[in-house]
């Protein structure tokens, strides 16, 4: 198999479509596998005649069937890691945007989970007009990504922004995407745990908390993204992690502990994002408590699983605390009491931290060391955490 990235070249019929001509022959020459599929116009700008030279494989156009190969638009779909669309019109713009399938590239598109990169090229008015900026804007939300377009001179005569980008600056765009990235935590596993515990007070209640699950999952997600071997052990949360993860679903934090420890042998790193319940209440009705005789609930500690983790394996260990105040006190206590190698605290109330896209942590860890990670999205968040715990576990 090859190690070569493969790129589907989408051409489309703009002025610019003899542009991708060269665009074809600079990512050849830089090591990239290249199809090339052309719309019907792009065909009235340039002949499928130049692509099949330059990649010296037949081009798909617009209805191209294959015998034997009924499911093309699912084959090449499958086959490329990148699709990047160059020139790309205001008319596929709007055909992407409302995921149009009406010929091989449209269906393509609409068949592929990977990165599509749009090099749009058109007259400045059609791309300032709201349908293009609507589109535009509704297609990066979507986690579409552009290249260009540039401010310039154009083909029309006008000059404004509009006209595609120079072909060696969008093969950087495609050299900065493709760039294999370093795995930080190749061959180590990593158990992790998210969301929060659920623990009975009868058949049909429970003490919980507002955790999303949310820091924890993409904890594990950047983990695994680093070539991890990740175990997740989760509780009760709706909040998912990458279909790749091994994952484990958990009610209370004795299930929880029981699952991590099933999971410590050859354990590196053991990261405990959970929000466990502190509390379970002392006796455990077994029959449905009558709303008349509920007075009091008697609770007691929880199990404690960092702590429990970190004292009886001697791996690195990595534990969250949620503090609504006192933040870098009572991290640094629990970094001593519990004896674990890292405390990430994070502050919460009733808007911040707990069940919220964003969270702000600060590390605390060996004799006074501290690393504010900022307020951050928690996706972005959980990249930098294991960014910099690489850094101290190293
Ligand atoms: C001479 C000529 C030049 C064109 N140049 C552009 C262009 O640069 N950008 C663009 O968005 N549309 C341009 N168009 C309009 C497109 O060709 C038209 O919207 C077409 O339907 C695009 O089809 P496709 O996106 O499926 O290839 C041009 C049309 C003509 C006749």
């Amino acid at each position: 198999m090859s190690k070569k990235t493969k790129i589907l070249l989408g051409v489309t019929g703009g002025i610019a479509a003899y542009k991708a001509a060269e665009i074809t022959r600079l990512l050849i020459k830089k090591g990239y596998l290249v199809k090339v599929i052309m719309t019907r116009t792009a065909e009235d700008f340039i002949t499928p005649l130049t692509f099949e030279t330059l990649t010296n494989e037949g081009v798909y156009q617009y209805n191209t069937v294959i015998k034997d190969k009924p499911m093309l638009h699912i084959d090449l779909a499958r086959w490329a890691d990148l699709i990047l669309i160059a020139p790309t019109t205001a008319e596929f713009l709007s055909k992407i945007m409302h995921g149009r399938a009406e010929d091989l590239l449209t269906t393509t598109c609409l068949a592929f989970d990977k990165k599509i990169v749009l090099a749009p090229s058109m007259n400045k008015n059609m791309w300032a007009n709201k349908a293009t900026q609507e589109n535009y804007k509704a297609l990066k939300r979507r986690g579409l990504i552009f290249s260009g377009p540039d401010f310039g001179s154009q083909a029309c005569g006008d000059i404004g922004t509009g006209r595609m980008k120079e072909p060696e600056d969008i093969i950087e765009d495609i050299k900065s995407l493709t760039k294999k990235k370093l795995k930080l935590f190749e061959n180590k596993k990593i158990v992790i745990t998210a969301g929060p515990t659920q623990e009975f007070i009868d058949p049909v209640r429970y003490l919980s908390n507002r955790s999303s699950g949310m820091m924890g999952c993409e904890i594990a997600n950047a983990f695994y993204d680093h070539g991890a071997k990740v175990i997740l052990v989760k509780g009760p949360c709706s909040y998912k992690e990458k279909d790749e993860i091994d994952s484990i679903e958990v009610k209370s934090a004795q299930d929880m502990l029981l699952s991590v420890e099933n999971n410590m042998s050859n354990c590196d790193i053991f990261v405990s994002v959970a929000a466990v319940s502190d509390f379970i209440v002392k006796d455990l009705s077994k029959e449905k408590i009558k709303s008349e005789s509920i007075s009091n609930l008697e609770l007691e500690k929880n199990t404690d699983i960092l702590k429990t983790i970190s004292q009886k394996y001697n791996i690195f260990s990595i534990g969250f605390a949620a503090e609504t105040s006192e933040l870098k006190s009572n991290a640094i206590k629990k970094l001593k009491e519990k004896k674990v190698s890292v405390i990430a605290a994070n502050k919460v109330s009733f808007s911040e931290g707990i069940d919220n896209e964003n969270n702000a942590i600060t590390l605390y860890w060996g004799n006074g060391l501290e690393k504010n990670l900022g307020l951050k999205n928690k996706k972005d968040l959980a990249i930098e955490f294991v960014e910099e715990i690489s850094n101290i576990y190293n």
